[in-house]
């Protein structure tokens, strides 16, 4: 969507995968959705060094809302959990340097039940803009089969509003297989391509089987004001090993996915920490070319699983090269490859610094082999650059 957001893939916290539909403030206040839950959350984004690395939307999702609108037909965010009402949080949001992103739904009840924005869009994006709402997720909850004009008729009402809203659209879900993507782009600043991500490696894992196949090209239309959404990070949560971990944040930032933790960041595990706030890896995700990267192979045999990904970089000539064996088997999968084959193309030659041991390769020439050991479901991420005129002399 051309409305000057995102030129970059957004980065933030969303309340969906980790604190779901928690609305029992009752029996569990510490991790109701809620006025607590959301300052808190900014409280850690602005102070432990979130905001800092580039995290900056605070986004709640569903079910924060009261069960009906008010009798005017206003949206009313749930008095008991919210008592201020929505305004005092995102005001306070605001006051730590966060933008706040909030939750609707193109039907008539969002997926828990909870109010839809159909027949309401021009007012409840005037009631966003009021509370200074910087960022929706409009969900294909309930669509019904005019969806697509509800989808472009609240980009409308956002964009008339005046106030700069990045625009999170769940149209490419709804549209299913019949998906078209330039119009996905023309409408949504970022948008969702499959499933909902959960806290298990199996759900991280398909996704990157889709992203990987890349059905009708997708990965190719990303670029500055619309990217494709791998869905929220579940880096810090339960499941994952350190490992897997890496894979997922990795693969986002070469897919330049959005990245949204969705993690209690008030008792995060310090490793989880350190990886979301890894500069270089953030780097490649940030990276000014905003080219999404792509799967250049994919081995599927019964003793190998193993895929590669490539990213381009600025400046020019600049790769992330993203290994990936995916197999689940014990051993460590030995790779042995030429630049070439690993879709290297600069005559002179490549260095390599492996992101996550910090260790550097090469230099090597397009026919030397990055000879390297990869655990299972771990990723073996680095940035390749070329060696230049200077160097060559010298080596
Ligand atoms: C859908 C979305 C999720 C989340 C839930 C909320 O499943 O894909 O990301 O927003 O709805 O109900």
């Amino acid at each position: 969507l051309d409305n000057g957001l995102a030129r970059t893939p957004p980065m933030g916290w969303m309340s969906w995968e980790r604190f779901r539909c928690n609305i029992d403030c009752k029996n569990d206040p510490h991790n109701c959705i809620s006025a607590n839950l959301l300052m808190q959350m900014a409280d850690r984004m602005a102070e432990d060094g979130y905001l800092e690395a580039g995290y900056e939307y605070l986004s709640v999702d569903d079910c924060w809302m009261a069960k009906e609108r008010s009798q005017m037909g206003t949206l009313v965010t749930d008095p008991e959990r919210f008592p201020n009402g929505m305004k005092a949080v995102i005001d306070y949001v605001h006051s730590r340097g966060l933008k706040f992103g909030i939750y609707g739904s193109v039907g008539n009840k969002t997926c828990k039940g909870y109010p839809g924005n159909k027949y309401h869009m021009a007012r409840d994006a005037a009631t966003y803009a009021e509370w200074g709402v910087d960022m929706l997720k409009f969900d294909c909850c309930n669509p019904g089969p005019n969806f697509v004009t509800g989808f472009e008729q609240m980009g409308m009402h956002l964009n008339k509003t005046g106030r700069p809203i990045l625009y999170d659209c769940a149209l490419a879900i709804c549209m299913g297989p019949k998906v078209d993507y330039n119009l996905v782009k023309k409408y949504c600043n970022m948008w969702r391509n499959y499933e909902d991500v959960e806290d298990n490696w199996k759900y991280v894992f398909n996704i990157i089987e889709f992203y990987g196949k890349n059905d009708k090209n997708f990965l190719e239309i990303a670029g500055p004001g619309g990217w494709n959404d791998a869905d929220q990070l579940i880096v810090g949560d339960f499941s994952l090993s350190a490992g897997q971990q890496q894979t997922q944040i990795g693969l986002w930032a070469i897919m330049a996915s959005p990245l949204f933790m969705s993690v209690d960041l008030r008792n995060i595990d310090p490793i989880a920490k350190q990886l979301l706030l890894n500069k270089e890896v953030l780097a490649i995700h940030q990276d000014s070319l905003g080219i999404a990267g792509r799967r250049i192979w994919n081995i599927n045999d019964y003793a190998v699983k193993l895929e590669s990904w490539l990213r381009p970089l600025s400046p020019k000539g600049r790769y992330a090269v993203g290994i990936f064996n995916k197999n689940v088997g014990g051993l460590l999968q030995t790779v042995n490859r030429t630049m070439s084959q690993l879709g290297l193309t600069d005559e002179n030659g490549y260095t390599m610094k492996e992101i996550f041991t910090g260790i550097s390769y090469g230099p090597y020439k397009l026919s030397d082999s990055l000879v390297i050991k990869i655990p299972p479901t771990n990723l073996f991420l680095a940035v390749a650059t070329p060696v230049t005129e200077k160097e060559l002399i010298v080596f």
